[in-house]
């Protein structure tokens, strides 16, 4: 009777333990007027892996909202779980642009959350439909052919392609122009001409046994990209990705399509390229010509900006490092 009594005991003691040693850590809750930074090369917390990229979470009005994914879906997982963030509660995505830095965690959260509605850019080259001209330069050649090698058994040679891009399963929606997400959560659209796509065909010309280039054939798309403001009672909570179109331009565009202050910029500032006059320069304009109240500067706006914004800005230079919450 003692043993038997001692062997359910030992039992429930064995598996109390092994409930203690597999407990999952519970989940933690994103707090509105929060921003937590999911992704980036900096932190001060060890047991997250740094890696160069971005991407942040907020709650907005009862919505959790994610911002950009990450460069590697593995390390978006890990310093996701680590920081308790359980991605299936995300109401929705915003993608700011194309660039690998920003999305490839995608993979991982379509995993999870399948059917979670993402705001891209309307970038062509991720699967926003495309107008395109079949025509070509003799038209009436089409007729010469059979019909089995005509275009749609010689429909319409101008159509509209209706891409599948990288993430063709999810639930894409490709933004042109600023939009209400929800009251008071617009996101901004603008267009980089600093970067993009270019096209030089076709036109060319034969001289002198060479084909050359006509210039004006040559046309260069921006790079699309999208930031996120977010209402507040002191002004817009401005969340950039990477500011290709210049941090400055999407501060002027927010406030422009928003007709309200800015409170701060949270998120990439595209400075590293910039010297030391250039970053002087751009940093008084944020503050002195635009008004930005507050920067909580991350990812891409680089050491030298780091230090200038903190010594324009004192204690309104905000840390956004990776795992860091920021009450704004
Ligand atoms: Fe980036």
């Amino acid at each position: 009777m003692i043993n038997r009594f001692y062997t359910i005991l030992i039992l429930f003691v064995a598996m109390a333990l092994f409930n203690f040693g597999t407990k999952k850590k519970p989940y933690r809750a994103i707090e509105e007027g929060t921003i937590l930074n999911l992704y980036d090369a900096f932190s001060k917390d060890t047991s997250l892996t740094k890696d160069f990229g971005f991407s942040c979470i907020t709650k907005y009005k009862g919505k959790t909202i994610l911002f950009d994914a990450g460069s590697n879906a593995d390390i978006f997982q890990h310093n996701t779980t680590k920081l308790g963030i359980d991605l299936r509660k995300v109401d929705m995505v915003i993608v700011s642009h194309g660039h690998f830095d920003h999305l490839n965690g995608l993979d991982y959260l379509l995993q999870i959350n399948p059917h979670v509605k993402i705001y891209f850019p309307y970038d062509i080259f991720w699967g926003a439909p495309v107008p395109y001209d079949a025509t070509g330069q003799e038209p009436g050649v089409k007729d010469s052919l059979p019909r089995s090698n005509q275009y749609f058994d010689g429909g319409a040679t101008k159509f509209v392609i209706n891409q599948s891009g990288r993430f063709w399963k999810a639930n894409i929606e490709f933004v042109k122009n600023a939009k209400d997400i929800i009251p008071g959560l617009k996101i901004i659209t603008t267009s980089s001409g600093y970067m993009g796509y270019f096209s030089c065909y076709p036109n060319k010309s034969f001289v002198d046994g060479q084909f050359t280039q006509q210039k004006d054939d040559c046309k260069q798309t921006g790079l699309p990209e999208l930031s996120l403001s977010l209402k507040t009672d002191h002004g817009e909570v401005l969340i950039v990705g990477c500011s290709h179109t210049g941090v400055e331009n999407i501060i002027s565009e927010t406030k422009k399509v928003t007709g309200d202050t800015i409170d701060l910029v949270y998120g990439g500032f595209h400075m590293i390229p910039f010297d030391r006059k250039q970053t002087h320069l751009l940093v008084d304009k944020i503050k002195n010509e635009l008004k930005v109240q507050r920067v909580a500067p991350a990812h891409c706006t680089g050491h030298l900006a780091f230090k200038m914004l903190q010594d324009q800005y004192g204690q309104s230079d905000l840390y956004a490092g990776l795992g860091a919450p920021l009450k704004y």
